[in-house]
């Protein structure tokens, strides 16, 4: 928690004042998890304010804002390579200034200042609507830094600028910071604690989204699941929280179901899910509204009860089966992915051999496989040692991803010969000719352009697929297409 202008450290006299008002251009771009691109938006948003335009050209921009992730050492490490490329094009536009955003920012506070000089202003994930005085901080030739962790924030009151949006789909947070610490993870430290957002304010952004043409949202946290609102304030306080505060207190299953029935027609997504978290009552509302996609990002990062319990995710593997068969029970046609972490300390050959007996049994539709990365401060840093080679940490990634193409495979082969509903979200990468967009399970399908358009529920019958990715021709739209 500190908040430092560094004073002692004088910019050059080209200061951003010769370009106030209006025309600057400012360029951001952002690394990590989704919460990170919804944040920019956030950022975006502020700037607007001050006279900022965002500019998709790095060379002409007045502003570089680069919004950082700290999950893994690499990457940091791609950060910092960004961070040389921007020193190259300042040789040529002096007066340009540079601000870290996000993750790193928090982790590294006025450090990064001194171990990256191209770096005027440091800004931690909770403290972007400070921007216009730090800005005026770097205005005037002096660095800055704010790095304060809120207990409040949620930014529920701006509206976000969509950056690189297709127009259809769009993130929404709903909550912010992580109460979880599982021992591996560094986002409790760069998040600070679990916030949730007004539910009006939530509902509102949507019903925007929506007159504005966008069909699909994915509401957005680090754990979604722990949303909770009563007026406000740290998840850890609800205990402290007045008893009609408590009584109309707002859960996500509760703001789920108020988004569905709010915008019958808008898909709606939501991640991520932490199993601990997850209620029944959650699955039963995804289970009653059509408009709830047919999807949970549901990591578990090891199948190992010995390796959650030295992880602190807070349930057993038989849980976790328990919760899969529950979920499989009410939406049998429900796509799961996962997050798995491979050579967590002290994993063996048994550990790792459990993971993929999970993975057999769950057969995940999707998955976002890592090596263990040692993060500085977190707890498994501080108790345990990072024993495992990283040769057989790779090893073991290598089986686990070989082992999830399978199922992948296995998954998007059970689609062929179906007609399922497609949101159309723009021209495929791989060819001009067809759409391309997901079904209610996120597998992504492409077909011919035909007539339709970007943002239409088309049907679509699926001819053959590739791992991955399902393909075949519109047969008519969607009863849901407006
Ligand atoms: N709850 C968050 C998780 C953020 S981290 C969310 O919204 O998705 C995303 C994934 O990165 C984690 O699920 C985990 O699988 C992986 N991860 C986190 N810390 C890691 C570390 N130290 N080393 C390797 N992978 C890690
Ligand atoms: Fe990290 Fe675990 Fe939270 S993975 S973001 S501490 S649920």
């Amino acid at each position: 928690m500190e908040k430092t202008i560094d004073e002692s450290v004088q910019g050059n006299s080209l200061s951003l004042e010769h370009k106030k008002d209006n025309d600057r251009k400012l360029y951001i771009e952002s690394y990590g998890c989704q919460m990170n691109f919804s944040d920019s938006e956030i950022v975006a948003s502020i700037l607007a304010n001050e006279g900022f335009n965002t500019t998709n050209t790095l060379e002409e921009a007045d502003l570089v804002l680069v919004n950082t992730c700290s999950i893994r050492e690499k990457a940091e490490a791609t950060v910092r390579k960004r961070l040389e490329k921007f020193n190259a094009i300042k040789e040529t536009r002096p007066h340009m200034k540079v601000g870290v955003l996000g993750c790193m920012a928090e982790r590294l506070k006025s450090k990064l200042l001194e171990e990256e000089k191209i770096v005027d202003m440091v800004v931690g994930p909770d403290a972007y609507k400070d921007l216009p005085n730090l800005i005026q901080e770097i205005d005037e030739g002096r660095n800055a830094v704010n790095v304060i962790l809120s207990k409040e924030e949620t930014y529920g009151d701006i509206a976000p600028v969509r950056l690189n949006t297709n127009g259809v789909t769009a993130f929404v947070s709903i909550t912010r910071g992580c109460d979880n610490m599982c021992t591996f993870c560094v986002v409790p430290f760069t998040r600070g604690r679990e916030r949730s957002r007004e539910p009006q304010s939530i509902l509102q952004e949507v019903s925007e989204l929506w007159e504005k043409g966008y069909r699909e949202v994915t509401l957005l946290g680090q754990n979604v699941d722990s949303y909770l609102w009563y007026g406000g304030g740290m998840k850890k306080d609800f205990e402290k929280a007045s008893e009609m505060q408590r009584a109309t207190a707002v859960n996500f299953a509760k703001l789920l179901e108020m988004t569905a029935q709010a915008q019958p027609k808008m898909r709606i997504r939501f991640s991520t899910s932490n199993p601990q978290d997850m209620t029944l009552d959650v699955i039963h509302v995804m289970a009653r509204h059509r408009n709830i996609c047919n999807y949970i990002h549901l990591p578990v990062q090891s199948g190992s009860n010995r390796i959650l319990k030295a992880m602190n995710r807070l349930h057993t593997r038989e849980e976790y089966f328990a919760l899969i068969d529950n979920i499989r029970k009410l939406i049998p046609d429900c796509g799961i992915s996962q997050d798995m972490i491979t050579g967590f300390p002290t994993e063996t050959e048994a550990d790792h051999q459990d993971t993929l007996s999970l993975m057999e049994y769950v057969k995940y539709d999707y998955g976002f496989m890592f090596a263990y990365s040692e993060r500085p401060g977190t707890m498994a840093a501080r108790k345990l040692e990072d024993d495992v080679p990283l040769e057989t940490k790779k090893r073991r990634l290598s089986e686990v991803i070989a082992l999830q193409r399978k199922h992948c495979q296995l998954r998007t082969e059970q689609y062929v010969g179906q007609v399922q509903e497609i949101l159309i979200e723009g021209t495929s990468k791989k060819s001009e000719e067809h759409w391309m967009g997901r079904n209610s399970q996120n597998t992504v399908a492409v077909f011919p352009k035909e007539g339709y358009q970007v943002g239409e529920f088309v049907m679509v019958k699926m001819n053959s697929c590739t791992s991955a990715t399902l393909i075949g021709e519109a047969v008519g739209y969607s009863e849901n297409q407006v």
